[in-house]
């Protein structure tokens, strides 16, 4: 019997693709010739694709992929992925949740301290020769700050834990206040914001959260409200956000994730308050061997018929 053939959409860790050689029939979409002669000649052969929650199915494919049974995401956010359309097929849709949580909570750290402590200033200021001109503005205390964060998920409860370390007071808002959370609950963003001297973006990216971090709750955040976003661009109305930094609406931002990845607005690129990388949160070579290691487990207990690790909720 031939092995179920395996479409490997997205970037992927050779030596961990490598093992599922045993079970499937691999392809990578990148290195297609011809991506649409292929879904046309073989679309319907595909059982199972890896892609990421970004990328999710490439446009147009869906309708030749009519013999799929899993999609597995490398990644823990999967809002490009159609779960409802999913479902509705009998097609599994797994993603990598737990493994990469550390790691983009330390991000949403680096981004505060790197905006309270002017980090890249600083480094430009030594790099430059301006030191023996003269000394860098002065920053900002962290310590004492009120932090409020947006999702108190997994990744949320571990931005909380650190920044209870650094001698921050902790406040959240959520569908709903939960029971264990030793953190002040506000029922909205905006509320939260009122509250907050830094509002952290923590939630899932999708229709449900989208634009959840309105121009309004940014007004409540305030002209020295600092916003740090590591979870996905959509989450805050991106134009409401320039123009509040712009005018001096809020102070500063830190910002890991954008609207239109990897496009980023020319005004956000020439704002000094403002700290930006091209979404790292999980980017460390051990974090993504792990989710690499945990997809690669998805696709092996499908092929095996056994129960998958982690299905999405
Ligand atoms: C995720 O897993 O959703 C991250 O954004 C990937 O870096």
């Amino acid at each position: 019997m031939p092995k179920p053939l395996l479409l490997v959409i997205t970037p992927f860790a050779d030596d961990v693709l490598q093992p599922l050689e045993s079970c499937c029939e691999i392809v990578r979409w990148r290195a297609l010739p011809a991506p649409s002669d292929f879904l046309r000649e073989r679309g319907p052969q595909v059982r199972a694709v890896i892609t990421n929650g970004l990328v999710g199915l490439p446009a147009g494919s869906a309708e030749h992929l009519t013999g799929l049974e899993l999609i597995a995401c490398n990644g823990v956010g999967y809002d490009a992925i159609d779960v409802a359309w999913a479902r509705a097929r009998g097609v599994a849709v797994t993603n990598t949740p737990g493994v990469l949580s550390a790691d983009v909570a330390d991000l949403a750290m680096a981004l505060l301290l790197a905006v309270f402590r002017q980090i890249p200033a600083a480094d430009r200021h030594v790099r430059e020769g301006a030191w023996a001109k003269g000394p860098l503005p002065l920053g900002r205390r962290l310590a004492g700050s009120r932090i409020g964060i947006v999702g108190l998920g997994n990744i949320g409860r571990l931005i909380a834990r650190r920044c209870e370390a650094f001698d921050t007071t902790v406040g959240y808002a959520g569908r709903t206040r939960q029971a264990d959370a030793p953190y002040a609950y506000f029922e909205s963003p905006r509320e939260l914001a009122a509250w907050s001297d830094v509002l952290i973006a923590a939630t899932p990216g999708g229709a449900a959260t989208r634009h959840l971090v309105s121009g309004e709750v940014l007004d409540a955040l305030g002209p020295k409200g600092v916003f740090i976003n590591i979870a996905r661009g959509s989450v805050v109305d991106q134009d409401a956000l320039v123009e509040r930094l712009a005018q001096g609406g809020i102070a500063a931002a830190g910002l890991d994730v954008f609207a239109d990845e990897p496009n980023v607005p020319a005004a956000l690129l020439a704002m000094p308050q403002v700290v930006l990388t091209p979404h790292i949160a999980s980017a460390t070579h051990e974090t993504r061997r792990a989710m690499a290691e945990l997809v690669a487990a998805n696709v092996q207990a499908w092929a095996a018929r056994q129960p998958l690790p982690t299905p999405v909720p």
